[in-house]
């Protein structure tokens, strides 16, 4: 695991921007495997101004995210499908067939959730999966737990997930489970980066980079990639 660490948020972007564009131009059908929150918010504005100045085309990529809420409408305002759209998606020349996010609506959550894995899998595999980190170290939604999950799987949000991301919801209405790809369908990509930012980050980041591979802290595992990078700024990494 790389690590590498930037003075502001703005670098962050360009780094991690500079990352996916070079895996664009190479296999401009790539498969992208995206996250939502505030860590990738910057780097989707940087795709976006690149793809604004040609440099980049959406035309032939798959995406797939990493996790949505369970019991939401899709066209909430706090939904990822609504995140990723005016974060991402409506800004460039994605074909919408080529968009893949878990619906958190299905009526079989664990008959989607294998479908999701199988779709993955049949498109190829992720070429590159793009993560933040939760303040007890989640990666997607797989919270400290006792193992490492393994695909795609409904789970029940954490007090401290919950904390985090009610901040979005409009009073005592964050949905508590959500569909997340697993740890081992995280681990399947073929290149990982992960982005933090803030000392909110710095305790999750020490045990992800200084701490033992643990399902405790689920970013841990990341040590065990051949190729994973973690883009941070100097914040995140205070205690390293
Ligand atoms: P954030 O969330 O990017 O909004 O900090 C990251 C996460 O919880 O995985």
């Amino acid at each position: 695991m790389e690590v590498r660490i930037f003075d502001t948020a703005d670098e962050i972007a360009v780094a991690c921007a500079d990352i996916f564009t070079e895996i664009i131009k190479n296999k401009p059908d790539c498969i992208l495997g995206l996250a939502t929150g505030a860590s990738p918010v910057k780097t989707y504005k940087e795709l976006i101004r690149r793809y604004n100045n040609g440099e980049i085309s959406f035309e032939n990529i798959r995406t797939f995210n990493l996790d949505e809420y369970c019991d939401l409408p899709r066209d909430d305002k706090n939904s990822y499908y609504t995140f990723m759209h005016e974060n991402l998606f409506n800004s460039v020349n994605i074909k919408e067939e080529n968009v893949h996010i878990p619906d958190g609506n299905a009526a079989d959550p664990e008959a989607h959730a294998k479908s999701y894995d199988a779709m993955i899998d049949a498109a190829g595999g992720i070429d590159i999966q793009l993560l933040g980190i939760g303040t007890n170290g989640h990666i997607g939604f797989n919270e400290p737990s006792d193992t490492f999950s393994d695909g795609t799987f409904k789970v029940k949000l954490t007090d401290s997930t919950i904390k985090s991301n009610s901040i979005y919801f409009d009073d005592d209405s964050m949905p508590r489970y959500a569909l997340t790809m697993g740890i081992n369908s995280i681990m399947k990509a073929k290149k990982i980066v992960l982005i933090a930012t803030g000392e909110a980050k710095a305790d999750a980041i020490k045990a992800t980079v200084d701490g033992e591979v643990t399902p405790m802290c689920p970013a841990s595992v990341l040590k065990n990639h051949p190729d994973a990078i973690l883009l941070i700024d100097k914040a995140a990494a205070k205690l390293l």
